[in-house]
């Protein structure tokens, strides 16, 4: 049986490291949001255009026409995030 005095001093170190491991999947995910809905919303009608295909003052225009087709399947605020990575990835 352990004692109590050990489980006790356990409990912090183990929330800490709990603590860790949230803040490490957090801080570092391995593609952005953007990037997944950017994957997810835009290869449904046609292959994945890659962003080099327009300059980021290009995108937006884009963007809204592809959004127009079916605004359900791509919300604004969807919308938004797909153009902040594709205009960060854009033709220079
Ligand atoms: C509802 C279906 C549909 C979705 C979803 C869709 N597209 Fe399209 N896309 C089309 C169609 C149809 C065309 C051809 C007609 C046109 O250009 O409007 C096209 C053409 C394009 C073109 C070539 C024309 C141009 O202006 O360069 C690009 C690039 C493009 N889409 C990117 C995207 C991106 C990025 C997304 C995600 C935000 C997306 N599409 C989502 C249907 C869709």
């Amino acid at each position: 049986m352990l004692k109590r005095e050990t489980i006790g001093r356990a409990i912090p170190v183990i929330i800490v490291m709990i603590l860790f491991l949230i803040a490490g999947c957090v801080s570092s995910p391995p593609v952005t949001e953007g990037e997944a809905l950017y994957k997810e919303k835009c290869s449904r009608c046609h292959e994945l255009r890659s962003p080099l295909r327009h300059t980021a003052s290009e995108w937006p225009a884009t963007v809204d026409r592809m959004q127009s087709k079916d605004p359900v399947w791509i919300s604004d605020k969807e919308k938004e995030k797909i153009l902040k990575y594709l205009q960060a990835n854009a033709r220079k």
